[in-house]
């Protein structure tokens, strides 16, 4: 039985991450003052569509990447991460968290057995203890007939799944993973994700998951949604990518600010301001008497959705025909 997380303190904690992209033309902010928390045990996928901000944030919750501001803090260190020095980093990190990427990076001239147990070495375990988990791990990704075979040897999902027992060898609280399925079919992606299920259910281990895929997401205990380097949202668990607005939470950052959702700004003709009026325990946002004539000229689609065009008979997107 998992416990309640609000009872416990988070393994992953990100306060206000900014990250600055900066090339000599320009520059990209790909997080807004991101912050995010992962409890022990915890299944969390973080959703969104390209460019969102998703690789970003793993990579900085993972210590690849520095934030350009914000704080990150991995338990069992007081310190924010970001402050370390690379080295302590990677050293921190093979007790913290295993990382698994959609391309897995094994060693070419390693068999399976090797590749899992390298990662205990540079951690300077003890060799019994490295064999000990390495034949329990790779029992457990499901390739125990395959220890002696090298990469090449072995198919995509076969490959991920060392990759995954060989994130685990140091024993970490974490497993953090970006589009872990997309290059596999989904079979064995769905494969894939049932081993990491059995892992987080059989080791305790938590998960954090950026993912495009509904396959991948419905299998979370919260989803959170990122969008243009911003939280819009967390939800629980078995939801349709599609359903998202239904059952969203807007989440107030450490600033207490809220970014309303584009679709529902849209919808309101995009107004810039609105009356907050508080009723009970309620927030009622009204929008203003001068931005009333601007909201009035917005007309959508009633069968897509659609913003139409002012004037226009038929609607550009599906179609229909504007009555
Ligand atoms: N190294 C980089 N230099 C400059 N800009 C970058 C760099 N990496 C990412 N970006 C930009 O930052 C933004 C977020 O990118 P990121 O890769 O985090 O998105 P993503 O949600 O993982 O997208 P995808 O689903 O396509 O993988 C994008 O606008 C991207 O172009
Ligand atoms: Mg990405």
């Amino acid at each position: 039985m998992k416990v309640d997380p609000s009872f416990q303190m988070p393994i992953l904690n990100i306060e206000e991450v900014y990250k600055i992209y900066q090339s000599e033309k320009t520059e990209t902010a790909a997080l807004r003052g991101v912050s995010l928390t992962v409890y022990p045990g915890e299944k969390v996928a973080l959703i969104g569509p390209s460019g969102a901000g998703k690789t970003t944030l793993v990579n900085i919750s993972a210590g690849l990447l520095p934030p350009t501001s914000g704080k990150i803090f991995w338990s069992g260190i007081s310190r924010d991460i970001s402050r370390l020095s690379g080295e302590q980093i990677v050293r921190e990190r093979r007790r913290f968290a295993g990382l698994v990427f959609q391309e897995t990076k094994l060693i070419s001239h390693l068999n399976v057995s090797q590749n899992v147990k390298l990662g205990g070495h540079l951690a300077g375990m003890e060799k019994e203890e490295i064999d000990d988990r390495t034949s329990m791990l790779i029992d457990l990704v499901g390739l125990g007939d395959r220890v002696k075979h090298k990469p090449n040897m072995l198919s995509g999902g076969e490959r991920q799944r060392v990759a995954i027992a060989a994130a685990l060898v140091t024993n970490p609280q974490l497993i953090i993973a970006d589009e872990v399925t997309a290059s596999l079919d989904p079979l064995t992606g769905e494969q894939i994700l049932d081993v990491l299920d059995d892992i987080n259910r059989e080791l305790g281990v938590a998960l954090l998951i950026a993912t495009h895929a509904q396959q991948v997401a419905s299998r979370a205990e919260r989803i959170i949604e990122i969008k243009d380097g911003v939280i819009l949202a967390t939800h629980g668990s078995s939801i349709r990518l599609r359903d998202l607005a239904e059952t969203r939470r807007l989440a107030v950052d450490n600033q207490n600010r809220i970014s309303l959702p584009e679709d529902i700004m849209k919808l309101l003709g995009n107004p810039r301001s609105f009356r907050a009026r508080l009723q009970g325990q309620q927030i009622l946002l009204s929008i203003p008497e001068d931005e009333l004539y601007e909201v009035e000229k917005v007309l959508t689609c009633s069968v897509c959705g659609e913003l139409v065009d002012k004037g226009s008979q038929v609607c550009k997107n599906c179609g229909m025909v504007i009555t």
